[in-house]
């Protein structure tokens, strides 16, 4: 049995969940017709330069910022919520003392709000605080497109996610899944602070780079909902994958591209995992081997394209195995030429 990276059960301060993140955008109109006629996701607030949206059942003023940009579109923080602001005098003292730069900032509806990077170089923002207003998932007369409940969970490539995932978990998050490569290469974790299987997925691909986010849904109708407004609206090719079932076992899914490639994945509620003797999970990586339980795996597109992480700074891993794509599943399957 392989060792895996271990979590530390007394960490410094209280991360409690993925909770927000801020994109730039080429076209701001084309995107949040994109996230709130297909996804559902609700306008808090705009200006001509930033929209602020968030999901039905969510109290917090936003899960999703967008900001214009004439530039490549970018990932500029991935947002994770602590419990209270001692939490972030707390995280500041802790990342003082093990020499992280990190740094208190304002940030539009946000309380206080610390910017630091992970160890792989993500952008990050901690924070605890931001408006509130009352959650409409019952009004369901004002409800679009998948009526995006949540948000969910980041997925991002590294290129060593041992490395990488030793920051999370000496914070405290705990592994649901972890998949490893011969005996003990960690090439896939999944790690989690509330009580479901992701707030943080880490694949080994050249990274930093910045995969997908999640946001859940309550049933798959609303995944249907969304995918016909979608290709009413000229937004079918955005659908890149699914629906799938992932070979965890913990969730349906479909990913979508937003109009400027950012990944989407459209969830339904996933595995409760709270208890202690609750331990992760090991997977042993084959070649061939298909995270899509019915049938059809990603496809290229889904393996190869990613968002850029503002500043992060894009390493290789020593060994860089090849996906089984959709692409490869099909060439298989070819019917052989009669004789
Ligand atoms: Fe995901």
């Amino acid at each position: 049995m392989s060792q895996h990276p271990k979590t530390n059960y007394e960490p410094p301060f209280n991360i409690t969940r993925a909770s927000h993140l801020v994109f730039t955008a080429r076209d701001l109109a084309l995107s949040k017709k994109f996230y709130t006629e297909v996804l559902g996701l609700v306008v808090s607030d705009e200006t001509e330069d930033t929209v602020w949206m968030h999901g039905v059942e969510e109290r917090c003023h936003h899960s999703l910022t967008l900001k214009k940009t004439r530039g490549e579109p970018v990932c500029e923080r991935v947002g994770f919520r602590v419990f209270s602001d001692k939490d972030l005098t707390r995280a500041k003292a802790h990342f003082d003392r093990v020499g992280v730069e990190s740094r208190f900032v304002e940030v539009p509806y946000q309380g206080r709000t610390l910017h630091v990077s992970d160890t792989a170089g993500t952008p990050l923002e901690l924070v605890a605080t931001q408006q509130t207003h009352n959650r409409t998932q019952t009004l369901t007369h004002t409800h679009k497109g998948a009526a995006a409940l949540r948000m969910d969970h980041y997925q991002v490539l590294v290129p060593d996610v041992s490395v990488a995932a030793q920051f999370y978990l000496d914070l405290g998050f705990r592994i649901s899944d972890y998949a490893v490569v011969g005996d003990d290469k960690v090439v896939a974790i999944f790690m989690y602070r509330k009580d479901n299987p992701h707030d943080m997925v880490f694949l080994q691909r050249s990274g930093p780079r910045f995969h997908h986010f999640g946001y859940m849904v309550q049933e798959m109708h609303h995944v249907v909902r969304a995918l016909d407004i979608a290709g009413n609206l000229g937004f079918g090719a955005n659908m890149e994958h699914g629906p799938g079932r992932h070979g965890g076992g913990h969730s349906y899914y479909i990913y979508m591209r937003d109009p400027d490639g950012h990944r989407v994945e459209l969830l339904l509620p996933a595995t409760q995992i709270i208890d202690i003797d609750d331990e992760p999970m090991r997977y042993q990586v084959k070649p061939g081997i298909n995270t899509n339980l019915w049938g059809l795996p990603p496809p290229r597109s889904w393996f190869e394209e990613t968002t850029p992480l503002a500043g992060a700074k894009i390493t290789s891993p020593a060994v860089q195995g090849e996906p089984f794509s959709l692409e490869k599943y099909l060439f298989a399957r070819q019917p052989q030429a009669a004789e």
